[in-house]
C-alpha cells in the first residue's frame, strides 16, 4: 500500500464493532455506578488538594471559582464530544480509536501515543504528589517522630529554566512514589472487577472528605475574603509564552483568572478515562456516555464549592501551596481536621493512580490490535486474571522510573498539553463524523451541535496556548519521538495496510 495512502486510511464503524465482538475481549462487568465511580476516582485528586492552592495564592484569589468554571466547560465540552462517540463505537481505545475512524492512522497514532502523556505521565505527577502527602500523613500520626529524610523522598533531576538544562537536586530517589505505584501495579493485574471495588470504596472516602471540608468549612466563611474577587484580573491569555491579555508576574508569566484555568485544568483530567472502560461495561451505549456526564458534573459542582470555601476561609494571599486545604483548617484552629483531610487527600491520589494506570494498558491494547504495537506484547491478556498484564506491567515499570526521578512542576505540564491536544482532536473527530457517516446509529448526541465541538476546540485551544511557552516543545519532542515509533514499526505492521495489501486474512 502506498505510504500516502496508509497514512489516511480509516477504520469503518461497521468494523470497529466487529472487532468489539472478538473473543479476547475483556470481561463486562461494569454498570453505571462502577463507571462513574470510576470517573470520580480518576478525576478527584491532586487538582483540587495541591494545585487549587496556587492557582488562588500566585494567580486568581477568589476568582479561582470562576476557573473552575472555564475549565469544567472546556471538559464539558470535550466531554459530551467524548460520549457520543463511546455511545457509537464501544471498544476500548478511547480518542485513539475515534480519530482512527474519522482522521486516519497517522492521527490515530499521534493520538494514541499523545495519550500516553496523559494516562502513563500522569500517573507519574499523581505519584509523586502521593508521596508528599504520604510523608505528610506519617509526619501527623507520629507526631514527627516518623519522617521519610529529603533525599528518598525527592527527585534527583529538575529542569533549571535559567540555565536551560537538567540539573541535580542532591536528593536520590522518590521511593514512596515508586513503592505506590509497585502496589497499585500488582492490584491491576490482579484484575478489573477487584480493582473496581477497591477504588469505590476509596472514591467513597474522598467524596466524604471533599463534602466534609464543604460543609464544615462553610461555618468558617467570611465573605470578606472574597473581596477583591479578582486581584489579578479576569484574563491572562498568552500565546506561545507571550502574554497578550492581562497582567504578568515578575517573570513575566500570565497571571488572572483565565491563567489560573489552564493549571486548574488538571484537576479535571480523568473523566474520559471513563471511555477506555467501554469494553468492560455491561451496557456501554446508554452507560458511557450517562458516566461521562455525571462524573463531571459531579466534580464540577464539588470543586466549585471547595473553591469558594477555601477563599472564603481565609485571605486568598494565605493560602498555601502544598496543602492548602488541610492547611485552612489548621489555620482556623481546626487541627483534627487537618488529619481528615490529608487522609482523605492521600486516599483520593490513590485512587486517580488507580484509575490512569488502569487507563494506560487499555489504550495500548487498542494500539496493538491494530499491529501498531507489537500485538503478543501489548495485546496479551492474562489467561486467569483477563486483565492485559504485560503492558500494565511495563506501564508501571515507566510510571515508576519517572516519579521516581522527576519533578512534579515537569510532569504535571506535560500531561496538561497532551491531554488538552487529545480534547480538540476528539471534538474535531466529532465533527468529521457527522458529515461522513451522518446516518450512524447515535444511541448519545453531543446537543447543540455544531456549536458543542466547535466551543470545545475554542476553549481547549485557549488553555493550550495559556500554558508557559517550553511545553510545547516538550510536546513536539515527544509527538517527533512517536512518529519515529510510528515509522520504523507501526507503518510496516499496520493490520488496515497488511489487509489492504493482501497479506494478511481478515478475522
Ligand atoms: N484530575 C486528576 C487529579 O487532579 C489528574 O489528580
Amino acid at each position: 500500500m502506498k505510504f500516502e495512502h496508509q497514512i489516511w486510511q480509516k477504520k469503518t464503524l461497521g468494523r470497529l464493532l466487529h472487532e468489539a465482538e472478538g473473543d479476547n475481549r475483556l470481561k463486562r462487568v461494569l454498570g453505571p455506578v462502577g463507571l462513574t465511580s470510576l470517573g470520580v476516582g480518576a478525576i478527584i485528586g491532586t487538582g483540587i488538594f495541591v494545585l487549587i492552592g496556587k492557582a488562588a495564592h500566585d494567580q486568581a484569589g477568589p476568582a479561582v471559582m470562576l476557573s473552575f468554571v472555564v475549565a469544567g466547560l472546556a471538559c464539558a465540552f470535550a466531554g459530551l464530544c467524548y460520549a457520543e462517540f463511546a455511545s457509537m463505537a464501544p471498544v476500548a481505545g478511547s480518542a485513539y480509536t475515534y480519530a482512527y475512524a474519522t482522521l486516519g492512522e497517522l492521527f490515530a497514532w499521534i493520538i494514541g501515543w499523545d495519550l500516553v502523556l496523559e494516562y502513563a505521565v500522569s500517573s507519574s505527577a499523581v505519584a509523586v504528589g502521593w508521596s508528599k502527602y504520604f510523608n505528610e500523613l506519617l509526619k501527623l500520626i507520629t507526631r514527627g517522630a516518623i519522617k521519610i529524610p529529603e533525599f528518598l523522598n525527592n527527585a534527583p533531576l529538575d529542569y533549571d529554566p535559567d540555565k536551560g538544562r537538567i540539573v541535580l537536586t542532591g536528593a536520590w530517589i522518590d521511593l514512596p512514589a515508586m513503592l505506590i505505584t509497585a502496589v497499585i501495579t500488582t492490584i491491576l493485574v490482579i484484575g478489573i472487577k477487584e480493582s473496581a471495588k477497591f477504588n469505590n470504596i476509596m472514591v467513597i472516602i474522598k467524596l466524604v472528605v471533599v463534602l466534609f471540608v464543604i460543609a464544615v468549612g462553610a461555618f468558617y466563611i467570611d465573605t470578606a475574603n472574597w473581596v477583591p474577587f479578582a486581584p489579578f484580573g479576569y484574563s491572562g491569555i498568552s500565546f506561545f509564552g507571550e502574554t497578550i491579555m492581562g497582567q504578568t508576574d515578575a517573570g513575566g508569566k500570565p497571571l488572572g483568572m483565565l491563567s489560573a484555568s489552564a493549571i486548574i485544568f488538571f484537576a479535571y483530567i480523568g473523566f474520559d478515562s471513563v471511555s477506555t472502560h467501554a469494553e468492560e461495561a455491561k451496557n456501554p451505549k446508554r452507560d458511557v456516555p450517562v458516566a461521562i456526564v455525571a462524573s463531571l458534573l459531579i466534580c464540577t459542582f464539588l470543586y466549585i464549592a471547595v473553591a469558594a470555601v477555601l477563599t472564603g476561609m481565609i485571605p486568598y494571599k494565605d493560602i498555601k501551596i502544598n496543602a492548602p486545604v488541610s492547611d485552612a483548617f489548621a489555620q482556623k484552629g481546626i487541627w483534627w481536621a487537618e488529619f481528615v483531610i490529608a487522609f482523605g487527600a492521600l486516599t483520593g491520589i490513590t485512587s486517580v493512580l488507580l484509575v490512569t494506570m488502569l487507563s494506560q494498558p487499555r489504550v495500548l491494547l487498542a494500539m496493538a490490535r491494530d499491529g501498531l504495537l507489537p500485538d503478543s506484547f501489548f495485546g496479551a491478556i492474562h489467561e486467569k486474571y483477563r486483565t492485559p498484564y504485560k503492558s500494565t506491567i511495563l506501564t508501571g515499570c515507566f510510571v515508576a522510573l519517572l516519579s521516581g526521578f522527576l519533578p512534579l512542576r515537569i510532569l504535571s505540564e506535560l500531561v496538561s498539553i497532551g491531554t488538552l491536544m487529545a480534547f480538540v482532536i476528539v471534538c474535531v473527530a466529532v465533527l468529521i463524523m457527522r458529515q461522513t457517516n451522518p446516518d450512524a446509529e447515535r444511541p448519545f448526541r453531543a446537543p447543540l451541535y455544531p456549536f458543542v465541538p466547535l466551543a470545545g476546540i475554542g476553549i481547549c485551544g485557549l488553555l493550550m496556548f495559556s500554558l508557559p511557552s517550553e511545553n510545547w516543545l516538550r510536546l513536539i519532542v515527544w509527538l517527533g519521538l512517536g512518529f519515529m515509533i510510528y515509522f520504523v514499526y507501526g507503518r510496516h505492521h499496520s493490520h488496515m495496510a497488511k489487509e489492504h495489501d493482501g497479506t494478511r486474512i481478515t478475522e
